[in-house]
């Protein structure tokens, strides 16, 4: 009779067991792509997200996100971004230090069927970055649907140092947001700010394996406006390696970190005290904030509402799996060793304030303008260390991230500037009533007519227009107008598989190049084409085309007709 009773407790406990884990999804770890050439294909999909109908996503080379690209330091990065969604978009490398031209923000237009061909030495530091849409007032709706993706770059200082780097095993990325559905399992992509349930790397409720030992984990607050209080479920302390931009110069404890949109830190967590198969869980502890916090609201729903406000959720269950067979055993006592600008660096300030829109339009925006994209707001000398100071006297917080460069944050009105943004950055969070001040060098890429951008990284507050652009222009460049012609012929023509350019003037060389079919559809984008060695345009069918190119000099463009065989 008890033995009879035993057994049934012991299977009622493995029902609840079984249950439980079925509460949950493994965490897909996107796939990687290495190497110098990287073809990523935006399309239009469906996911299963939830039990019943499929949810619309939309992803790169995947249904939901992308694939993690691996970028070596010093290394020329060469980009083939096709665009199969219905819509236009753009592909901008936030954190990546580019010339303008290449940086895919609002003026970056990838029509539909179109290919963009950027490409750039990298020259960050190893860090954790990401891709996303930024087409200017589509940025919510194409970022909710799930185009985006991770960069991690790696460099010689970051690689010689005994840190987890084992993709996927023990150094894994995960991209934290939430979405909120439809009763059919549709996203509401627009006047809504917050999502009701999360989704880590496109994946709900995800539960990840990790070994037994010290396992580094890449955090990225890929939200539209919510900011994330992380913390473990047993209170553990962690250690803080690196933030947006690069690595600290020494690890930081830390029991809660405060990750507003954009934002990324890396983080080592020691599992090694952990019983095999035991759980724990990051958690966002975002109870208790003042007013004004990004997912502080008390509303469950509404535009400003959400399940997940004000309060604490999980994010990511952690299985504890066996320890690997070369396992990290210490937290490093120092990591590198960064030159910071400071303030006394600079010799150009500039401020930046945060205004309440026009009624009836967006709430928020800059200096009193809503972004405008004939107008330049700021012009920087090519080579200036600048400080800048961003100021929010309204209600409620913001993320403010410039494009270009990594700043140093050198002080806040608040108090010090966190452990946790003590290193290189390219956003920062402005809480409401304060003001913080960044140092950066605007160095190596001078365009006067492709500005960069910096504005809000809410995506709502983005689409608003609070945003504003800058161009970066090198005052020495005033040589002498050599006067060359610009005309050019295409050959061969017909073409197959390659098209290379003849300028009439060997002093002439082109900018940008767009190839347009007899539709005046344009097919490819060709930012600063190295004609050397040709354009390759197998993948256009045949049939009549126009060569737009604009010269590098004049900026002045022309057309030359060619057939495709
Ligand atoms: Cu991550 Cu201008 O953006
Ligand atoms: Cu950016
Ligand atoms: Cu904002």
């Amino acid at each position: 009779m008890f033995h009879i009773k035993i057994k049934a407790t012991f299977l009622f406990s493995l029902f609840i067991i079984m249950n439980l884990s079925a509460q949950y999804n493994t965490l897909w770890i996107p796939d990687t792509i290495s190497g110098t050439t990287f073809n990523l294909t935006l399309r239009d999909t469906f996911t299963q997200l939830k039990t019943g109908n499929q949810t619309i996503t939309a992803g790169i080379n995947h249904n939901i996100w992308g694939p993690t690209l691996f970028f070596n330091k010093g290394d020329i990065v060469h980009l083939n971004v096709k665009n199969n969604l219905n819509d236009s978009t753009t592909l901008h490398w936030h954190g990546m230090h580019l010339p303008a031209v290449m940086d895919g923000g609002p003026h970056q237009i990838i029509p539909p069927g179109t290919l963009w061909q950027p490409f750039w030495k990298v020259s960050n530091n190893a860090a954790t970055y990401w891709y996303h849409p930024h087409l200017h007032e589509m940025t919510q709706e194409q970022m909710t649907k799930g185009l985006g993706g991770f960069i991690i770059v790696r460099d010689a200082e970051e690689k010689a140092l005994a840190l987890p780097r084992t993709y996927g095993v023990d150094d894994i990325p995960i991209a934290l947001t939430s979405r909120r559905y439809t009763t059919n399992n549709a996203f509401v992509t627009s006047k809504s700010s917050y999502g009701d349930e999360m989704l880590v790397n496109g994946t709900p409720k995800p539960e990840v394996s990790l070994p037994k030992q010290l396992v580094r984990i890449r955090i990225l607050n890929a939200e539209m406006e919510r900011s994330y209080n992380l913390g473990f479920s047993d209170g553990r302390t962690y250690y803080i390696i690196a933030n947006d931009g690069g690595l600290l110069n020494a690890p930081v404890a830390a029991t809660k970190t405060l990750l507003a949109v954009g934002e990324r830190i890396e983080i080592l967590v020691d599992l090694s005290n952990d019983a095999v198969g035991a759980t724990l869980d990051l958690n966002a502890y975002n109870g208790g904030f003042p007013l004004g916090f990004p997912g502080g609201e008390p509303g469950k729903t509404g535009e400003f509402g959400s399940l997940l406000n004000n309060t604490t959720f999980n994010v990511l269950h952690i299985k504890i799996a066996a320890t690997t067979s070369n396992p990290i055993k210490t937290v490093p006592t120092s990591l590198v060793n960064n030159k910071y600008w400071t303030e006394s660096d600079a010799t150009f300030s500039r401020t930046i304030k945060v205004t309440n829109g026009n009624p009836g339009g967006a709430p928020f925006d800059l200096d009193n303008a809503p972004f405008s994209f004939t107008k330049i707001n700021h012009t920087v000398p090519l080579n200036n260390i600048e400080k800048w100071t961003i100021t929010n006297n309204g209600v409620f917080g913001h993320a403010f991230h410039i494009h270009d460069v990594e700043f140093k944050l050198v002080s806040r009105s608040n108090g010090a500037v966190g452990v946790h943004e003590s290193g290189w950055k390219d956003v920062l969070y402005l809480p409401v009533n304060t003001s913080a001040t960044f140092v950066a060098k605007f160095d190596d890429y001078a365009d006067a007519i492709h500005p960069f951008m910096y504005h809000c990284h809410f995506a709502p507050h983005e689409d608003g227009g609070m945003m504003g652009q800058f161009v970066v222009t090198d005052p020495t460049n005033f040589s002498q107008i050599d006067n060359y012609s610009t005309k050019f012929t295409v050959f061969p023509n017909p073409a197959t598989n390659r098209v290379y350019v003849n300028f009439e003037d060997s002093n002439a060389s082109a900018y940008y190049i767009k190839i347009v079919n007899a539709l005046g559809k344009t097919m490819m984008m060709l930012p600063k084409p190295d004609l050397q060695n040709g354009i390759d345009i197998s993948n256009l069918s045949s049939g009549i085309y126009f060569m737009q190119l604009m010269d590098n000099k004049y900026k002045k463009e022309s057309t030359q007709k060619f057939i495709v065989k």
